[in-house]
């Protein structure tokens, strides 16, 4: 029986956190951002979008029991309005749609959380309104709406450069096991990327390459991919966070390869040398009082459609 003609009446689609592997950061440019050189990698934590036509337009939210609803930034603010809004107008259509988005990625983390949900978002509202825009027009509308967002849509490992929206797939055949450590108080991504100004007055124009890194990834080997991972945006974090630095030391002796800020933090992540490895590290971690400590393996795909029943 063919019925996949008629337009849906709902689409969910499925967006997943990042972190980076390799974040090298330029001097700040004059239009207020850091020119990057970035490795981004999707891992298995994921927020999930639904969107159905209604009569407003509105956000019912649903969170993992680690987020707080309260730091979910209000429908007026909220990244997947603006990137439905964007949308919307960009298709030339009126009309209202409904989003419930049941949120496992933390929030103010440094895991792109929000850009997964405005990428998902664009997925959502193209299929289910059959706008036909091309891979083109969607990435450029995701880049209109933050820097992270065209990775969030394309997934799997990927060089980012720009300001992180000029993404690249990389060739990636090894399975990596992350143990991810979120904080209960978010850090701003604005605030770190000033810290790193201050603390960093001369820093080059042209950020840091991952030459070492591309070839670990190419080896699968975790032990060469934990030597070669770097994030300039570390140390500014931790400077702000020493808790930060004390969880990653604590990391490492409970079993990480190495422990790392993701992004600009303030969830911290451990790359480990299988699943049993990983669940060491949980156990430790969680000995040591951290009760919220979550396994994702990567890399995963970027934002897709989930067909419920
Ligand atoms: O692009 P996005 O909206 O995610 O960026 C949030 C903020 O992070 C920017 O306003 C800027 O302060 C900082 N940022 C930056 N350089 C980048 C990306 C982000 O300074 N490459």
């Amino acid at each position: 029986m063919v019925t996949a003609l008629r337009s849906p009446v709902s689409v969910s689609v499925r967006a997943a956190a990042k972190i980076n592997l390799h974040l090298g950061v330029g001097a700040v440019r004059a239009d207020g951002f850091h020119p990057l050189d970035t490795v981004y990698q999707a891992i298995g934590l994921y927020d999930d979008v639904t969107m159905t036509a209604h009569h407003h337009t509105g956000i019912v939210l649903e969170t993992a029991d680690y987020i707080d609803p309260a730091d979910i930034p209000s429908a007026s603010e909220n990244i997947a309005i603006r990137a439905l809004d964007l949308v919307r107008a960009h298709s030339g259509r009126d009309g209202h749609e409904r989003l419930d988005l049941i949120k496992s990625i933390p929030v103010a983390g440094g895991m792109a959380g929000g850009s997964a949900d405005a990428a998902a978002t664009l997925l959502a509202y193209d299929r289910l309104h059959g706008c036909g825009l091309s891979d083109e027009v969607l990435l450029e509308l995701a880049a209109e709406l933050g820097s992270d967002v065209p990775f969030s849509l394309v997934g799997g490992t990927a060089r980012g450069r720009g300001r992180g929206e000029l993404v690249q797939p990389l060739d990636d055949q090894g399975t990596w096991w992350w143990v991810a450590v979120p904080s209960r108080l978010g850090l701003s991504t604005p605030d770190v990327y000033r810290h790193f100004d201050r603390l960093f007055p001369h820093a080059l124009a042209e950020p840091a390459e991952p030459a070492d890194l591309l070839s670990a990834l190419a080896s699968g080997e975790p032990l060469r991919l934990a030597r070669t991972l770097h994030n300039d945006l570390q140390g500014p974090a931790i400077d702000l966070r020493p808790d930060l630095g004390i969880l990653i030391e604590r990391g490492e002796r409970e079993g990480a390869l190495r422990g790392l800020v993701s992004g600009s933090g303030p969830t911290c992540i451990f790359l480990c040398d299988s699943l049993d490895g990983a669940h060491a590290v949980v156990a430790g971690l969680r000995g040591a009082g951290h009760d919220v400590v979550l396994i994702a393996n990567g890399p995963v795909a970027g934002a897709h459609f989930l067909e419920l029943p």
